[in-house]
């Protein structure tokens, strides 16, 4: 079945890009042109991409705070001046 018509893309072929690293819209587009003309496919490719386990997702969260990468400070606060 057709996900992008423009260019003529399947949705085997937006899970194989998938598959091998394409974790988002863009990066389909990048490996196959889907989603860059008329954009109506976008949400399709995004909802494909949204069912499947990317292997690559982890690495482009922004940022995960761990126990193990957290840091905790504690900042003294100046005492209470006594009145
Ligand atoms: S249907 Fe995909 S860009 Fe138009």
């Amino acid at each position: 079945m057709y996900v992008c018509s423009c260019f003529g893309i399947t949705e085997k072929q937006v899970r194989e890009h998938a598959d091998t690293g394409a974790c988002t819209p863009r990066q389909i587009a990048g490996a196959c042109k889907a989603g860059t003309d008329c954009g109506s496919c976008v949400r399709k490719i995004q909802a494909l991409l949204g069912r499947g386990s990317c292997p690559r997702r982890e690495s482009l969260d922004p940022v995960v705070l761990t126990p193990a990468t957290a840091e905790v400070s504690v900042v003294e606060l100046p005492a209470a001046e006594a009145a």
